[in-house]
């Protein structure tokens, strides 16, 4: 059997996502922006948010050049607004402290505001092309399946099992394609509730499935 990773690769360029907005590019700004909407907004609600912010703030010296309340603005109504902050304050350091060049290496991204450990690697991945591994909600989903790892993710030991378990996997090349891929497989097939594991790429060796589980992992927290 093919590589988790080399599966996941191939399920990505024939049934992954390809024409979101911020895919047509490799600017780390663009990407950056995006992840942040995206951490607690749906696709669809961030698509013109995010259109409308490029429109207004092309690159990151616009953005560092503006007041925060027409950062604001142009944010109201996609809610958490301390991202929109943090976004704002970001955009100044990066302009002050790394004469406006976006950082590549993961651990200097996540020293930014609003960018945790696993945005920071999304960034890395998918605009540097850098091999870092995400873990997202779909992504510890994903692979707690497939692993059978047991134990709530909010844990910490749980939690840094995932962690190694998604660095463990990584591919040797093609990250980009490969980051997208476990983030459109978590959101299209491996799902919360009942995953569409017919249309999975490697339901053949995911131990939930296999041991009849998939309803029990990831293990909810605990009550
Ligand atoms: N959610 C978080 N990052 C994403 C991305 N790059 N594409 C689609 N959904 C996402």
């Amino acid at each position: 059997m093919n590589s988790f990773a080399s599966r996941i690769i191939q399920w990505q360029r024939c049934h992954g996502r390809h024409s979101l907005p911020w895919q047509a590019t490799r600017d780390p700004y663009r990407i950056w922006l995006s992840e942040i909407m995206l951490q607690q907004t749906q696709v669809a609600t961030v698509i013109p948010y995010y259109a409308r912010f490029v429109a207004r703030f092309p690159d990151l010296p616009a953005l560092a050049a503006a007041h925060e309340d027409e950062v604001l603005a142009l944010w109201s109504g996609l809610g958490y607004y301390s991202r929109a902050r943090n976004l704002y304050a970001a955009a100044r350091t990066v302009l002050d402290e790394h004469a406006g060049i976006f950082p590549d290496v993961p651990e200097t991204i996540a020293r930014l505001p609003g960018i945790g450990r696993s945005t920071a690697a999304a960034i890395a991945a998918l605009a540097f092309g850098r091999a870092c591994a995400i873990l997202d909600g779909n992504v510890k989903r994903v692979l707690a399946r497939h692993a059978g790892i047991n134990g709530w993710p909010g844990e910490r030991k749980v939690e840094l099992a995932l962690w190694q378990l998604a660095a463990s996997r990584l591919p040797q090349a093609g990250v980009e394609t490969y980051t997208q891929g476990m983030m459109d497989l978590g959101a299209l097939v491996c799902t919360r509730g009942v995953p569409a594991c017919v249309r999975c790429p490697v339901s053949d060796d995911c131990v939930a499935r296999v041991d009849g589980r998939i309803e029990q992992l990831p293990t909810p927290r605990p009550r």
